[in-house]
């Protein structure tokens, strides 16, 4: 089996889903159910029982030793993290927290647990930690994309906690022989992502008749990756990525903020238009910038496609459209999203630990 941390998550619940779509392999899904963390995301695997589902911190050692004791995974794919800029730069500690100390705390406990395993599965045994493009800083509007070796300049406490947590990773590859992989993903958008973001926020602010906050001049670049490719991408890694190697992932699609809100916009044009007439893009409005806010991302996915035969499927285009369709088909996954209901039954159902 696998472990996965953050699977209840935008990223980790769409990789669950896909890995249990295309494989027997049971899926082990640790995961504190944050406000991001949500089991309606999961609700088709709940009378799977290839998906063993976990309520915890990653920060809880004993927690985490008796999972590696028992399920006994061939591998850990480590999603879990906090991961909104904006709610960094509100609140950094709980970041610190969750990304940095909860990524040594896998890392220790996976060490502990590989020096008991025989020879061969040590071998076999992967550790991949999913980081991202954020860690190489900002880029200027005429430089290559991040590669590999793009030197690390964090800007925001989200991206420095995962820039520190990315050198744990390294550190125990190199010092303690922990088979470690990384990637260095881009902007993922999608089915399950939390309407904090931008893409989703735009589709429900849209719909509820709200304004569409443009940060300054709307002008910052990021290139966007339909999540299932991204989930692609890291069982690529898994099945023949090498340890100690890092991977950049990316969909070779640079939009700006304004290009993308305003494709979003002309699709809910077409495919739910406003009852007055007019065009969701009035609703656009300019806001106050985002403090140390990164002007420009892309990446140089050439490496994944070279040693490992990855490229993204979707297009943006296509992968625009099924986010925008799935947000329109999912109504009560927003409102419950929204409202705190599904809180509400986290806490009844698991009651308030950890
Ligand atoms: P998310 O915020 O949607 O989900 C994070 C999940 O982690 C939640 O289910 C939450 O409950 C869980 N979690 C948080 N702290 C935890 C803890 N201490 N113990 C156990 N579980 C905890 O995030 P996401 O967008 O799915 O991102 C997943 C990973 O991918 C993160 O590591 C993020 O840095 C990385 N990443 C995200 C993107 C993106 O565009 N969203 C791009 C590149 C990399
Ligand atoms: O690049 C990968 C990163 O992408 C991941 O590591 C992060 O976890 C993920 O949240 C995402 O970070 P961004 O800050 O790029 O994503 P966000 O959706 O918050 O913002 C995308 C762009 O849109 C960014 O330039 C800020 C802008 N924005 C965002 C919001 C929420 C707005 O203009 N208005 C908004 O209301």
């Amino acid at each position: 089996m696998i472990l996965v941390t953050g699977g209840a998550g935008f990223i980790g619940a769409n990789f669950a889903l896909d890995w249990l779509s295309i494989s027997d392999e049971p899926l082990l899904n640790l995961d504190k159910l944050t406000y991001a963390g949500n089991m309606e995301n999961l609700a088709s695997l709940t009378d799977d029982p290839r998906h063993h589902f976990v309520r915890g911190d990653i920060c809880d050692r004993a927690l985490v030793d008796s999972l590696l004791a028992t399920h006994q995974p061939r591998a850990i794919i480590h999603f879990a993290a906090e991961s909104h800029v904006d709610r960094s730069i509100h609140g950094p500690g709980e970041f610190l927290r969750s990304n940095v100390e909860g990524t040594f705390t896998l890392l220790e406990a996976a060490r502990a647990y590989l020096a008991g395993l025989d020879a061969g599965a040590r071998a076999a045994f992967r550790f991949h930690h999913v980081s991202t493009d954020e860690v190489y800083g900002s880029l200027a509007p005429d430089a290559a994309p991040f590669a590999e070796g793009h030197p690390y300049a964090p800007n925001s406490p989200y991206s420095a906690s995962k820039a520190a947590s990315d050198h744990l990773a390294r550190a125990w590859h190199k010092t303690y022989g922990l088979p470690v992989t990384i990637s260095h993903c881009s902007n993922n958008y999608g089915p399950f992502h939390f309407p904090e973001k931008l893409i989703p926020l735009v589709i429900v602010n849209a719909l509820a008749g709200k304004a569409l906050p443009i940060y300054g001049d709307g002008l910052q670049v990021r290139d966007w990756l339909y999540v299932g490719d991204h989930c692609a991408a890291i069982r690529r890694i898994l099945a023949d990525g090498k340890p100690g190697e890092t991977y950049n992932i990316g969909g070779w699609n640079e939009m700006s903020n304004l290009e993308i809100v305003r494709q979003v916009c002309a699709l809910l044009d077409t495919l739910r238009p406003r009852s007055d007439g007019q065009p969701y893009a009035s609703q656009m409005a300019h806001v106050t910038d985002r403090p140390g806010h990164d002007r420009r991302y892309a990446i140089d996915a050439r490496k994944m496609e070279r040693e490992l035969g990855w490229r993204p499927a979707e297009t943006f285009a296509s992968g625009i459209e099924r986010t925008v369709r799935w947000y329109l088909a999912h109504e009560d996954w927003v409102k419950n999203v929204q409202s705190g209901a599904y809180q509400a039954w986290v806490t009844k159902h698991y009651g308030d630990k950890p």
